[in-house]
Formats: C-alpha cells, structure tokens, sequence
C-alpha cells in the first residue's frame, strides 16, 4: 500500500474528521460548503455526534469528485491525542479496504493537542495498523474479500513535515506486523528453529543475532528451559539480539526477555482439547521482544538493548519431562515440577539469568503469556505488571497507557513467594492452591533476578491476541502483536540519552 502526503488529493473516497456536537473539522467544513451542506444534513439525519469510534457514509456525494465520503468522530478534541489520530486513519482505511475502495483520500487536521505533521503521521500510521490481515494460508478468497486499498494520501498543509514524521516511525508498523505474523503463524510452520531463522534475519537492521541450541544450553546448564522442550521433535533454541546503540558499546544493557513456547500442550499436565489451537499464540513474549528489538534497532535508538527470547514446544512424549521432575536451572537452583503446563516460567527462569549472567543488564524486562489468571483478573483489555522498583513500573505504565497497550500493577510479596517453596527442591513451579496464579509466576520468575537488578514482569496471556470480533480499529486480527509498541515507547523515554 502506497502512502503519500500531499497537499491535496483525489481517490474513490474522502475522510475527514469530526468532534463532539457533530462538529465538523475545518476540512470537513470546506468539504460540506461543496457539497452544499449534504454532509451537515446526513449527520443530522443519522444522529451523528462525532464521538469517537462513529462513522458516516455518504455515497455519491453531488458536487465532489469521489464515490464517497467518510465522516469520522474524533470525540472532545481536549482529550483527543495521537491515539484518536491513529483510529481515524484506522477506521478509514479498513472501511475503504473492506469495501472495494482504491485510492482513499485522508485529511488530517491540526488539533489541540497535535500538530498537523503528527496528526497526519499518526493517521497514516494507524491507516496501516487497522488493515493488517493474516491471509498467507487462504487460497480460496473471493475477489470480493480480498483487501481493496491500494493508496493513501494524507492531505495537509505543509506535507513535508508530516512525510518525514511518518517515515521515522514507519517501522514501527513492521514491527508490529512482524509480531503479529508470529503469534499468528500455525505451529507446524513456526517451531523454535523456524523462529529463530526469521530472528536471524533481523541482522538487516544492524542487530547482532546468535543461536544457541541444546547442545550450547546443555553446557550453560540450562535444565529447566531444556526440560520444558524435551517431548518435543523440535530442538529448543535460545535467541540473543542485540542492539548497541550506545557510544560506549560496553555500558550496561537493558534485557528484553522473551517466553518463546511455539505450541503449550500442556505436556504430560495435558490441556483440555477445546481451545488447545490458541496456544500456538504462547510465543507472544517473544514476538513482542523480537518486534521491539526490530523498532529499535531500526531508528538506532540512543541505548544498549539485548533481546534474549527462549524457544521450546511443550509437548507430551515418552521422553517428556513429568511432574515430580526435579532440574536443576542455570543459577543452580532447583526446581520441582508439579505441573509440566506451568512451563513458561520454568522456560523463563534459564534466560533472565542468561541475560544477567552474559550480558550484565541493569534492568530485565521480561514478557510472557504466562496465566489464564491473568484474563480471569484483565480480560483482555490490560496486561498484568510486577515490579521490583516503582519508577520502572511507572515508566511502564505511562509508555503502555501512551501507546495503546495498557498495564496494571498487580502486587509480589513474600506471603506470596513461600508459597512455591517445596520440600523436596528450592522450589516448585506451581502453588498448588487455585489462587493468586499470576501472582504465584511472576514470583516464581523473580527468584531468578539478581540483587540490583531492576526488573518488570508483563504477563501478556490476555493481550497478545483476543478474542473477536476485531472491532477495534488497530487491532483488526486475532494477534495483537501487543508490547512492541510499548517495549519501543520505554526505551525511547527511559532508557536513552
Ligand atoms: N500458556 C499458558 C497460559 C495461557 C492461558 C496463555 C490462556 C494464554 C491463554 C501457560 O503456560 C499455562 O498453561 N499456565 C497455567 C499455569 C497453571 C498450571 C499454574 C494456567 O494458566 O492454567
Ligand atoms: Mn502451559
Ligand atoms: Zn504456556
């Protein structure tokens, strides 16, 4: 899809913006005087009131030279920020691809709180955002469901501005697609080894990429993330991105830390079966931490970042590990398994102290899919945070809340901790009491985070994808690709210089 920013345009459909009280934005105004005030009256008779998230549609405008009109509510322009810019492009663009449009014309506005430039970038941004579609495997399209679109210009004043804005963040809509292509590839296609050859091609973005495999791991001493992977065909593979962006190449990183799990059957704890198909969204973390890492590399953001994902299938086997296990981590210490589906954590507790042990980070930021108590708690509307520090935490929450992927704080504490203690290893993997599950992982994980080290847990299980229908007009799929966005914002207002 081709976009163009221009100071004026043609195409089968126009959009314009409208606030609350129906109240038409300066080009929907000049829009409305050409067509003698047909759009006025349509809003009128639609009870149009220009919050946010209505659309009107007006076919064969007289007096316009395109097939129809698009008149988007923006709601109070006082709360209106790049988000509301976002959705108007969205909302526009699925609209128009949905519906055999071509060419659709967007005009941007300058409103309280934006410029012209970054309202019109943020149109374009979230015009490509809402038209993401994962259609690789589906032969059998009609030509009328197949995506229309071809061309966007984004009119303003003073067009330049705006270009150059957009193709700086340009991106970051890769990355986001990026994320969301591996959350929604099927878990034939994309197994650990498949994961980590489309990682390694990141090296375009000047990233610097290695593979470990279980040989390499075996020798680390990475038992538990090797024990979660041993019922699977598939070798588990350990993934190392890094990004120096820093003039001292040396300075202490941030670690981006990654769950990886390519399909969770549950193994011999084995899931129910209805369902069971979504778990090949379990790598979510991981998608998110490669998405990140591919946005930030690619605007060679001021900051020494490494992005650490672990890569296993949890299956049941003759060779699989069983409750009752016990293996002995990286850090050394050992862990019982009580249950082979409480995985994600087992996977993670190997590579925070990877990261920490190889690359010496001053904070580890670790996301994973890692709690149906976390959907029990959030839904699918927040992810869930923990933290051992409260600017860290804070910073999170503003980058998430900034960028359309929401936290929530959830507490840690030692009542909490002594409830993974097991009698028979350092720890079990489970609480065993149906309680406070996400609570009890984000524990489990913080066991293996150094002293000093700052660190953020997101658990991402009710985020990375959702349930339909994808009625939110940045989020039109099943993968989300949440936390690429957020991942990028926080080192961009954190972590650089
Ligand atoms: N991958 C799942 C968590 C999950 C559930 C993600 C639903 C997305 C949607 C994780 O590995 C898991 O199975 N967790 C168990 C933990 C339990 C055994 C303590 C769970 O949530 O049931
Ligand atoms: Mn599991
Ligand atoms: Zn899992």
């Amino acid at each position: 899809m081709d976009i163009k920013f221009a100071a004026e345009g043609r195409g089968d459909a126009i959009a314009v913006m409208a606030a609350d009280k129906a109240q038409l934005l300066a080009s929907g105004q000049a829009l409305d005087a050409k067509t003698n005030g047909a759009i006025a009256k349509a809003m009128q008779t639609a009870r149009f009131t220009g919050a946010s998230g209505q659309m009107l549609e007006i076919f064969s405008p007289v007096g316009v030279d395109a097939a129809r009109i698009l008149v988007i509510g923006v709601g109070d322009l006082e709360r209106a920020e790049g988000a509301a810019a976002e959705k108007f492009g969205a909302a526009a663009a699925r609209k128009v691809n949905g519906s055999g449009g071509e060419k659709l014309v967007l005009h941007s506005e300058t409103l309280t709180h934006l410029t012209a430039a970054e309202a019109a970038a943020r149109a374009a941004i979230g015009a490509r955002l809402g038209v993401y579609r994962f259609d690789a495997y589906r032969t059998k399209l009609k030509p009328e469901q197949k995506p229309s679109l071809q061309e966007i210009t984004v009119v303003l004043d003073g067009p330049a501005a705006a270009r150059s804005r957009y193709e700086k963040e340009s991106t970051l809509v890769e990355a986001v697609h990026f994320a969301r292509d591996l959350v929604a590839e099927p878990p034939n296609v994309l197994y650990p080894a498949e994961f980590a050859r489309r990682l390694k091609e990141l090296e375009r973005f000047g990233l610097e990429v290695s593979v470990l495999g279980e040989a390499e791991m075996e020798k680390l001493g990475m038992h538990a993330l090797l024990g979660v992977g041993r019922g699977s065909a598939r070798e588990s593979q350990l993934v190392v991105m890094r990004w120096k962006g820093l003039r001292n190449a040396n300075a202490q990183p941030i670690a981006l830390v990654g769950k990886g799990v390519t399909f969770d059957t549950g193994g011999i704890s084995l899931k129910p079966g209805p369902g069971m198909e979504e778990m090949k969204g379990d790598m979510g973390g991981a998608a998110a931490v490669s998405g990140a890492m591919m946005a930030i590399a690619a605007r060679k953001a001021k900051a020494n970042v490494v992005g650490v994902v672990g890569l296993v299938e949890n299956m049941p086997d003759g060779d699989a590990q069983r409750p009752g296990d016990i293996v002995k981590t990286m850090s050394g210490q050992t862990i019982e398994i009580q249950n082979t589906d409480a995985e994600g954590r087992l996977l993670l507790a190997d590579a925070v102290w990877y990261a920490q042990d190889q690359h010496n980070p001053t904070t580890v930021i670790d996301l994973a899919t890692l709690t149906g108590a976390v959907i029990v708690s959030l839904g699918h509307e927040y992810a869930g945070l923990f933290a051992n520090d409260d600017d860290l935490a804070g910073a999170i929450v503003a980058a998430g809340q900034a960028e359309g992927e929401p936290v929530w704080r959830l507490p840690l504490g030692p009542a909490y901790d002594k409830m993974i203690d097991s009698p028979f290893a350092d720890m079990k993997n489970i609480a065993g009491k149906p309680a406070a599950g996400s609570i009890i992982g984000a524990s489990f994980i913080k066991r293996f985070i150094k002293d000093g080290v700052k660190w953020a847990h997101l658990d991402i299980a009710g985020t990375a994808w959702k349930p339909g229908p994808y009625d939110d007009p940045l989020h039109p799929s099943w993968a989300t690709g949440y936390g690429v966005r957020l991942l990028n914002r926080l080192i961009a207002h954190k972590f650089e210089d």
